[in-house]
């Protein structure tokens, strides 16, 4: 084939639901040209320029759909909190288990003790689920080792994790998820403490890709926040924050004032979060997985997401105390029938708006021509059946950066 452009490879046969701009976009009979991992070619079969591919892949029907995105993980932690599911069903709250030292100090304790390379297997494990259903780009946040030290094993963990799975994995520092007990006189000592001292390390050492915080009576003030929003924007690191989960705080509408990424949970958000949302380009990361489990009635104002055009991530949310999901497909299935949003709204808020959310629009989270070729072939006919089949496995196919997993 003469002037035919040497590509790694073209993949053909099925449709493809782009999630161009959020929607699904769907190019009947399409064809993906890919080189160097990037897809340098989406459009219908009947349009391909001429490719000389080295491998060519046809499938026979099916769907593919960008590579999902899971933009808000607590993978990687040591220990185990299923007793606490049991007290909870046993009439304890959430906030009385954690008054009692459990909850996420319970997690603290364990992924003290434990070694970088313990934490590395185990949250290998949990993150193969996670693949296995199409997932190539994973957030993972540090925030259960509240000291310096063990918050950078985490951090160190988590970037030893990446370089060995077929995945784009974030870093997130979450030094910000509790006042350690240690700290409990002094609050103000850990803040500091993550302001000069942590912070500046993990810039130093690239170690995070994103500082988070939780703001919550619970945790911290919307002020201790602030502080530590202060010190990553000195160091030029992008913000996110756990906000308006159990109680309404204004911290929605803070992380939109500091640029934030996302502002992730918000079942208590106001009109207001809402609006300083909208204005600021703040994705609104929704968990159906802690919501369902924490068994709470308060559901994301969706609809206010909606009219404000902010625009809806779901994530796992995957954490050993409020959310031990492991499936995107169940999120996008809860995001559906537990806070009201279309299979449309539950598939972009695993691809584009979940890329959003990881400041990574630009290269990920739908299937255009110059973002990485990270896409999952389906035995499906319509990309409603993702948020619809329940459990079970769909056997779906993966390709990371052009290659096939
Ligand atoms: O996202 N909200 C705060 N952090 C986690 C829960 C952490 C835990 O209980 O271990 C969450 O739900
Ligand atoms: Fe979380």
């Amino acid at each position: 084939m003469r002037d035919a452009k040497q590509i790694d490879s073209l993949w053909l046969g099925a449709d493809i639901v782009t999630l161009r701009d959020g929607r699904y976009n769907i190019i009947t009979d399409g064809a993906l040209a890919v080189d160097n991992g990037v897809l340098i070619w989406v459009g219908a079969r009947s349009e391909l320029p001429a490719f000389a591919p080295r491998q060519r892949h046809t499938f026979s029907g099916g769907i593919i759909t960008p590579g999902l995105v899971d933009c808000h993980t607590h993978l990687l932690f040591a220990g185990d909190r299923s007793a606490e599911f049991e007290q909870r069903l046993n009439g304890a709250s959430y906030a009385e288990i954690a008054a009692q030292g459990g909850g996420i100090l319970a997690t603290v304790r364990a992924t003290r003790s434990a070694s970088q390379e313990a934490l590395v297997a185990s949250a290998r494990g949990r993150l193969a689920h996670l693949l296995a259903e199409g997932v190539t780009t994973v957030e993972i946040k540090s925030g259960y080792g509240l000291d310096e030290e063990s918050e950078l094993k985490m951090l160190r963990a988590i970037r030893q994790l990446a370089a060995g799975v077929p995945a784009d994995v974030i870093a997130t520092c979450l030094a910000a998820h509790a006042i350690p007990p240690a700290f409990h006189a002094n609050p103000q000592g850990w803040i500091d403490i993550i302001c000069q001292r942590l912070l500046p390390r993990v810039k130093e050492e690239g170690l995070a890709d994103a500082v988070d915080a939780f703001c919550e009576h619970l945790a911290l003030s919307p002020a201790q926040v602030s502080a530590v929003f202060d010190a990553a924007r000195a160091l030029d690191l992008p913000v996110k924050l756990h906000a308006e989960q159990l109680s309404a705080q204004g911290g929605a509408a803070l992380a939109a004032r500091y640029g934030a990424l996302s502002a992730d949970h918000l079942e208590y958000a106001s009109e207001e979060d809402v609006r300083a949302m909208a204005e600021h380009g703040t994705v609104a990361v929704l968990l159906p997985g802690a919501f369902y489990l924490l068994r709470e009635t308060q559901r994301p104002p969706v609809a206010l997401f909606r009219r404000y055009g902010v625009p809806m991530a779901l994530a796992s949310d995957a954490n050993p105390g409020t959310s031990p999901a492991l499936s995107l497909r169940l999120m996008m299935n809860m995001g559906c029938t537990l806070f009201g949003m279309t299979p449309e709204e539950a598939l972009a808020g695993v691809t584009l708006w979940g890329a959003k959310a990881l400041g990574l629009q630009q290269t990920h989270g739908s299937l255009e021509a110059g973002k990485v070729a990270s896409f999952v072939h389906w035995p499906l006919t319509r990309p409603g059946e993702l948020a619809y089949w329940l459990g079970g496995e769909l056997p779906c196919r993966v390709i990371y950066r052009g290659e096939a997993q």
